[in-house]
């Protein structure tokens, strides 16, 4: 690894960040951990905040910051009963997702 965190969005740029999003996003309303969990109505926005976000993170540009305020990552999963099980089926379609894209 060793990859300066901020240049990853210069070497792979929004479509890269896009097509992981989207590699995630696309097997979560078939999980049975985590589709219950997302919003139905709004997997497209809840794709979106996460890019943007991941996008800024990652040395690219601040819209999720512009358009969210502070991320305050821990405030906003509180709502949500995250355990140990789900949070390893999260990175493991992360994980999946990485490989995909
Ligand atoms: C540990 C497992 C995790 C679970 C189960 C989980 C679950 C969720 C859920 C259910 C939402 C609401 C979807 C929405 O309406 O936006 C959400 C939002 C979000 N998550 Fe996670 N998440 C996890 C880990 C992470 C990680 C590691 C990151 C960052 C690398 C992250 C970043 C975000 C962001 C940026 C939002 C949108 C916050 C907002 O602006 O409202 N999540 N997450």
């Amino acid at each position: 690894m060793g990859m300066p965190e901020l240049e990853i969005y210069s070497m792979i740029g929004a479509e890269g960040f896009a097509s992981l999003v989207a590699a995630f996003y696309r097997q979560v309303p078939q999980d049975d951990l985590l589709g219950p969990i997302y919003p139905a109505s709004d997997l497209p926005g809840a794709e979106q905040r996460l890019r943007d976000f991941l996008i800024g993170r990652f040395g690219g540009p601040q819209t999720y910051i512009e358009q969210r305020g502070h991320p305050r990552l821990r405030a906003r999963h509180s709502p949500f009963h995250i355990d140990q099980t789900i949070r390893d089926r999260w990175m493991r379609l992360m994980d999946n997702a990485l490989r995909e894209a």
